[in-house]
């Protein structure tokens, strides 16, 4: 078997303690010849800031463009709250997204049968919810220049952060979103705000031309302020939700509450395939943070974690078995009543960041 690398960058804050349990997962299949996993680690974030005023150094940033998947953790902190703007550790995620070209991020919201009573819906809303949020991860105002903050003279300043979409960057992420629609429910909700925005006028406009070579899957426009409700008022109507850079952001931590908790959620960017070999560049995270409420506590779910290392086996190397081996071992071990407290039910005995890795690896086991 060909040798595959992963750069781990676990980060901050509770990203070291969610990413030992994925490290023992690979350990584990790697030493049963499922996997023939080259692994290097690296810093990103706070912790790379306190080792060389970098939130990434560049010899990190060489290794993650050469691995075949990055895997990250979080990043962030009070601590670092005071940094230059350019060096706090939420650049460290930023950079790497751009410069990898990671335009595609896949932010799925299942809800596991065992965790319906768990979330803070209503059972009936949330049993057998499945939905994919394609966000755009490279784009808008997350990367829009200007982007500054100029001193007015007059007491007063002006911050300034600028929302640009080009065609192409629409009608990739657009194409991406609807050919995962076709392996899904085939139906697809494109949300913008065109009805204030330039940017959501000409977003809507492209999906839609898009969507002429896809008519054997639904379309929807919707704004993405009803979007947001009505991923609280009736999820399950969706199945796809295409949206750009900010509104994917704040609709998938909407959907992680769907799901029980926000430390349930994982992700996938992914790049454009290689001219050549066809193979996309990778990252795959969580999509919580550092929590610094609960961080050095051993409290953490590291379910999105090790959710997100399923993702990269499916979807940059193929391991599809392996896949859904490690994603059945997570929803096997939340039958048999296993939850971390930011998933606690019914006053159960909760469980701490380790002991859930280790019945998920316990599973994998058996
Ligand atoms: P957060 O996602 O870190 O935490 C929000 C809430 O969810 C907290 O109460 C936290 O305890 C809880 N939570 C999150 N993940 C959990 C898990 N796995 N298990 C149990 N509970 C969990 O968001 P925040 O507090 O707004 O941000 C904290 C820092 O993280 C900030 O610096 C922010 O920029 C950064 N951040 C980083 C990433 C990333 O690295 N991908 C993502 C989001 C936020
Ligand atoms: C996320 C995070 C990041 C984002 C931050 C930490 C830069 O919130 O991945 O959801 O806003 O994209
Ligand atoms: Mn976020």
């Amino acid at each position: 078997m060909a040798t595959h690398s992963l750069f781990l960058l676990p980060g901050d804050g509770i990203g070291t303690e969610i990413m030992v349990e994925v490290e023992k997962i690979i350990a584990w299949s790697n030493a049963e010849g499922l996997t023939d996993f080259a692994i290097d680690t690296g810093l990103a974030g706070g912790c790379a800031y306190d080792a060389h005023g970098e939130a990434i150094s560049e010899d990190d940033m060489a290794k993650a463009l050469k691995a075949d998947a990055v895997i990250f953790g979080a990043v962030g902190g009070p601590k670092w709250d005071n940094v230059p703007y350019d060096k706090r550790p939420e650049a460290a995620l930023l950079r790497l997204r751009k410069d990898l070209g990671l335009f595609a991020n896949l932010r799925p919201a299942i809800c596991y049968p065992a965790l319906a009573d768990a979330s803070a819906l209503k059972r009936e809303l949330v049993e057998g919810l499945d939905i994919l949020i394609v966000r755009e991860l490279t784009g808008g105002v997350y990367f829009g220049e200007p982007k500054e903050i100029t001193d007015l003279g007059n007491g007063q300043k002006r911050g300034v952060d600028t929302q640009v979409y080009e065609t192409y960057e629409i009608d990739r992420i657009a194409r991406v979103a609807f050919d995962l629609a076709r392996t899904r429910g085939n139906k697809i909700h494109s949300a913008d705000k065109k009805n204030v925005m330039k940017s959501g006028v000409l977003w809507d406009e492209v999906v839609r031309t898009v969507a002429k070579d896809y008519s054997d899957v639904a379309f929807n426009h919707i704004l993405a302020d009803n979007c947001a409700m009505q991923l609280v008022r009736n999820p399950k109507q969706f199945d796809v939700i295409v949206t750009d850079n900010l509104f994917g952001d704040i609709l998938s931590d909407v959907a992680a509450m769907l799901t029980g908790s926000l430390g349930m959620l994982p992700s996938a960017a992914l790049g454009a395939p290689d001219a050549v070999t066809g193979k996309r560049k990778a990252m795959y995270e969580p999509v919580h943070g550092s929590a610094p409420d609960i961080a050095g506590k051993g409290i953490a779910n590291p379910i999105a974690m090790i959710a997100s290392h399923a993702m990269a086996l499916r979807y940059s190397f193929g391991m599809i078995e392996l896949a859904d081996k490690v994603e059945g071992a997570i929803a096997s071990v939340l039958a048999d009543g296993l939850r971390c407290a930011d998933i606690a039910q019914d006053n159960r005995k909760t469980v701490g960041t380790e002991e859930m890795g280790a019945a998920i690896l316990a599973k994998l086991k058996a």
